[in-house]
């Protein structure tokens, strides 16, 4: 790739991804599971630039969002309501209104009290509302505690027991109607048999249910697939995901759906900066670029680690911090990193940023949102622009006394 010329063009901060990169990856997960009728609802919250939306709309994905605002980016993006299921342990009673408004596939459950929320909704609106409700099935997803959802101390889903009672109450009302089970047990998973464990315990739920005359089509298996962001890293093998949940379900004629964000998008993204100081303090080298944790927070978050280069420099390496001009300490890229010696205007690239990159950045230090770029079939485009700093206070602007 040719930064240099890229910078020239757009400057930088700047996120590029390879939309190529992100078919392939959704063509042969859709492929995994082709013994199956599958449907892949891509989880919006790790990216969800329009332009993006819009490429997996072609490739007939679905979509599955967490607020009104990603329901609203999808159907912007072309999403048919019946590809589009919202899930969130938090939805309001304005959310669902308007997601049955819109008539989407189905709406997550997490809790009871959502439950009677909604169908008290449904009945305003005199119609049935799709469900599927998402179990918490208690077992140990081993990642980062922030990103782990599947035990009975997070505030994801509910307790089989509760699903079953939630089950049978939606089989009797007239205002919803149950069509789905839902798991997700934690994300940036490289192990998988916490995942076919879930499997396992919500399928013999639904054979349960099957034996109450409550007969489910969709088996929606939420995201969390890893991928490699250290060299150490083994990505699971997609068929060996597909056969692990597969198993569970002879006999039974379901739909699977699927969640993934981070393994469609995470490994086509970069994240593009450009050193502005190099400096020591004492004997601690440290490389300062222009993009910072509001532009990219994995690594002050979760201590994520993300691949590194300097692709012009050559030379002997030493070890540094990489930081942003943010003023915490908790502002890094990489601590430790082993990186050959920069200078200002030295080009930086951040690797494996395409998932929850752009999609968790900030306006904090009131810094400017970076732009981003797609790559897809040899060209490049702007698939959005540089925030300016009229865009970014014009919400405050008008209340400034005179
Ligand atoms: N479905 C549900 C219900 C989820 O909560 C999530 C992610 C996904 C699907 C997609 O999971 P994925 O396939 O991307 O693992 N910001 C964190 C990740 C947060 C994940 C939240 N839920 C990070 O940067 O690692």
């Amino acid at each position: 790739m040719d930064y240099k010329q890229l910078k020239n063009e757009f400057q930088t901060p700047f996120y590029i991804y390879n939309f190529d990169f992100i078919k392939k990856r959704f063509l042969s997960l859709k492929e995994a599971f082709k013994a199956r009728k599958s449907q892949i609802f891509y989880a919006l919250k790790a990216n969800s630039n329009l332009s993006l939306l819009q490429m997996l709309v072609k490739l007939d994905s679905g979509f599955d969002c967490v607020s009104i605002g990603e329901i609203r980016r999808a159907l912007k993006a072309g999403a048919k309501p019946y590809k589009i299921i919202f899930s969130g342990v938090g939805k309001t009673k304005e959310e669902l209104k308007l997601a049955l408004e819109y008539d989407i596939l189905y709406i997550n459950l997490e809790s009871e009290a959502e439950m009677i929320l909604l169908e008290s909704v449904a009945k305003k609106l005199n119609l049935k509302a799709r469900i599927s409700i998402r179990v918490n099935p208690n077992v140990d997803a081993k990642t980062h505690p922030y990103i782990s959802t599947g035990l009975n101390e997070n505030k994801f889903g509910v307790e089989t027991q509760i699903a079953r009672k939630m089950y049978l109450y939606a089989k009797n009302s007239a205002f919803l109607e149950p069509v789905g089970v839902h798991f997700h047990i934690g994300s940036q998973l490289l192990e998988l048999s916490p995942i076919y464990e879930a499997a396992g315990i919500v399928a013999k739920l639904v054979r349960e249910l099957k034996a109450l005359q409550i007969e489910l089509k969709f088996f929606d298996i939420g995201g969390g697939l890893g991928v490699a962001y250290e060299k150490t890293d083994t990505e699971p093998k997609l068929y060996e995901y597909a056969q692990g949940i597969l198993k569970h379900l002879n006999g039974l004629d379901l739909t699977i759906g699927m969640e993934p964000g981070r393994y469609l998008v995470a490994k086509s993204g970069e994240f593009v900066c450009s050193v502005l100081y190099e400096k020591t303090n004492k004997d601690k080298r440290f490389i300062i670029v222009d993009g910072a944790m509001n532009d990219f927070i994995r690594p002050s978050l979760y201590e994520a680690y993300h691949e590194i280069i300097l692709p012009y420099n050559k030379g002997e390496e030493s070890e540094c911090d990489v930081v942003g001009g943010i003023c915490e300490s908790g502002d890094f890229f990489a601590r430790k990193r082993f990186l050959p010696k920069s200078k200002g205007g030295d080009i930086m690239v951040i690797k494996n940023a395409g998932a929850y990159g752009f999609s968790m950045s900030s306006n904090y230090n009131s810094r400017n949102r970076a732009c981003e770029l797609a790559l897809e079939e040899g060209q490049i485009r702007l698939i959005r622009q540089r925030e300016s700093f009229e865009e970014q206070i014009a919400l405050e602007e008008k209340f400034l006394k005179a």
